[in-house]
This record gives C-alpha cells, structure tokens and sequence, in this order.
C-alpha cells in the first residue's frame, strides 16, 4: 500500500514484503466495555515503542473511518487510561446498511491516509463489519471485547469478568436488604442472548435460581423452585435473570419487545414480568432490579486489563506479520489469532452442561 509522505516516514520494508515501521488505526465500536483503553494503550505502546510505528485513533467506531475524523495517537495521549473504564476514543454503533454503502469511502481514506492496518476493537456487529472490510481488500486485525462474553473462538472476552464482578457484588449487596425484608428479588444481568453473566454471578453469589436465555424456563417450575425455599422456612430469595430469558412456549404471557434501529432485539423487561407474576403466585412480595450499565462501566479488573493488553500486543503483531482478516482470541493461556469469519458465525451460547453445575441450592 502507497503512503503519501513515504518520502518522510521511516516506511521500512524487508525483502520478504514484511512491513516493520508501520501507520495503523484503532477504533472502538459498539458497546463500551471495560479495557478497551488498556487495548489502545497496547497498541500505542507496542506500535510506538517496539516498532516506531505511527498510530491513530478514529473517533466513535467506524463513523470516525467513514467520516475521516480521527486523531493522533502518541505515548502522552494514553497516559494514565491503563485503569479508566469507557473509551478515549468513543465509540457508537453503525447501521449495518450504512457500513455496506460505505465500503467504497472507508478504502478512499484508508488509502489518503497511507494506512497499513486498521485494528477494530468490538462485539459481534463491530466484528462482522470488519470481516466485510477485511473481504473488501482492507488490512485489518480484530480485537473482540464485549461483556456478554458471547464471541466463539476465543475462551474469554475482556469485559467479562469487570461485569461479573459487579454483578457478584450487587447480588451480595441484595441478598442483605431481600432478607431484611423477606422478598424475592430477581435481579436482571445483561448478556443479550446468551447468560454467561447471569450463570456466573449466580453461582459466584450463590442465587436460588438463574435463568438463562439458552434454556427457556417455566414460570410453574421456577415457582416450585423459590417457593420449596420458602417452604423450607427460608425467609427470601434471589432470582439471576438474563435480559435475554425468555419462557418457554405457550407457559407465560410474555411481552416482547421488538427491535431498534440496528436490528438488535429490545428487550422487554423479563425481570419486570417474572416478579409480577412470582408475587401472584407466591404471595411474596417480588421485586425487579436491573443492573443495566452499571455492569458496563468503571474501571476493568485485573484480569481484564491483562487480557485487553495482550490483546493489542498480539493484534500489532499480527499487523506487522501481514496476519490480515484474522482477530485474536484467547485460547486456554494462550493468545492465538483465528479468522474473523470463524468469529462471527454463530454465538458462544451457555452449554447446558454448565447450567446443570449451577442448578439450585436452596
Ligand atoms: O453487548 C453489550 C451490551 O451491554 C448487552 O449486554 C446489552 O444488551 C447491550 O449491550 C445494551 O446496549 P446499549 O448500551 O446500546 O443499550
């Protein structure tokens, strides 16, 4: 790839084609996600420091490629973000539509400003939109993150155990107050379709039932189930719920909630609706708490700094080797890369096995 001040810039190509000065972009895209600057800083401090590269940062996801509004990205500008929660960046999402017609504009200033990679950090859609580039001819390395944890091929997305951890601790929080005043209480995690937050803040805090969007639930069953606790003279209890839980077939009214502008389903509340109809039937009283983006925000965890560093680590590396079209996944303590098109085929779902560890303690 050409660069317009190749004259200045120390562009240093191997005989072997390998390119070891290089210009690269970063963006954030989709849901923020505790450790998405630890992964810009990665980045800027591999790219930087290792290899002289020349780093930029495109402001709200792909907008900021669409649109060309980006900034600099030098040691100075990623000081002290190693611990903040958010994105310095920023970040939105992108109407798959709009990417598809932008296809052309990304290349165009891909090309003007002479950049060698592009290396998105993001969920499912951010992934998908970066294989469609990455198809289009464009240099890029992906970086999963999201705090559904629901990405195939990598064991762990950084974000999830910040939201975990969160989760956990409000449970705790909540088991206090429920037996105060003996009520059930169904708190309501995130994780979209899958219940990888609500399975382990559950077990992590000990809930008397969780429920996962992976295995529908009965409401007769899951009364049985709080109300066996209650029989057996326990005074309250604590119902984890995925905002993705849904009942199964034809065994509860349930409000749906349609979709919004980016084709993602709107969740209607299953919380809401599970305490209703627990009161009724238990004659306890119930309770809905939505966690909502409290499990989002803050500072990352230990874990999950470490994670979105090696994270960048590997994607500049990977960049350097020409390893395009690939994103990087943690397999067992390893980072490996694997194909972005494997990454988005199908979601990390709860395997029922796992739900079967976790079932009831009463
Ligand atoms: O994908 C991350 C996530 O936090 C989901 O768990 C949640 O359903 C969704 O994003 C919320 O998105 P928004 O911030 O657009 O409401």
């Amino acid at each position: 790839m050409s660069h317009p001040d190749d004259g200045v810039r120390p562009v240093n190509r191997l005989s072997s084609g390998v390119v070891t000065v290089m210009r690269i972009g970063v963006l954030t895209s989709g849901g923020d996600c505790p450790g998405l600057n630890a992964v810009i800083r990665s980045v800027v401090h591999r790219g930087v420091v290792d290899h002289g590269d020349e780093i930029i940062g495109f402001h709200d996801g792909w907008k900021g490629l669409l649109e060309c509004d980006y900034r600099a990205l030098d040691l100075d500008a990623v000081n002290g973000i190693l611990a903040r929660g958010g994105t310095i960046l920023g970040s939105s999402r992108v109407r798959p539509e709009h990417l598809r017609d932008g296809v052309a504009r990304a290349k165009e200033h891909v090309a003007d400003l002479g950049l060698d990679a592009i290396i998105p950090i993001g969920g499912e859609g951010t992934l998908k939109a970066a294989r469609l580039l990455s198809d289009s001819g464009l240099p890029i390395v992906g970086v999963p993150k999201t705090i559904d944890n629901d990405i195939t091929s990598t064991d762990v997305t950084f974000g999830f155990d910040t939201a975990v951890g969160v989760a956990t601790e409000a449970l705790d929080r909540l088991k206090t107050t429920a037996e105060s005043h003996q009520r059930v209480l169904i708190v309501e995690v995130m994780g979209r379709h899958t219940g990888w937050i609500a399975l382990h803040s559950g077990m992590a805090a000990g809930a008397h039932a969780i429920v996962v969007p992976e295995r529908p639930f009965d409401i007769d069953e899951l009364t049985d189930l709080v109300g066996k606790r209650f029989a057996a003279g326990k005074k309250f209890a604590i119902v984890v719920v995925a905002e993705g839980a849904k009942p199964r077939e034809g065994s509860m009214e349930f409000d749906e909630g349609g979709k919004d502008v980016y084709g993602h389903e709107r969740f209607a509340g299953v919380a809401r609706q599970l305490s209703i109809e627990l009161e009724e039937r238990l004659g306890k009283e119930a309770r809905p708490v939505i966690l909502g983006h409290v499990q989002r925000g803050g500072t990352p965890t230990a874990y999950d700094r470490v994670l979105a560093t090696r994270f960048g680590w590997h994607a500049v590396e990977a960049a350097h080797q020409g390893h395009f079209g690939m994103m990087t996944a943690l397999r067992g303590t390893d980072i490996r890369l694997v194909p972005l098109a494997e990454a988005v085929e199908h979601l990390k779902t709860v395997p029922a096995e796992r739900y079967v560890e976790a079932e009831c303690v009463l």
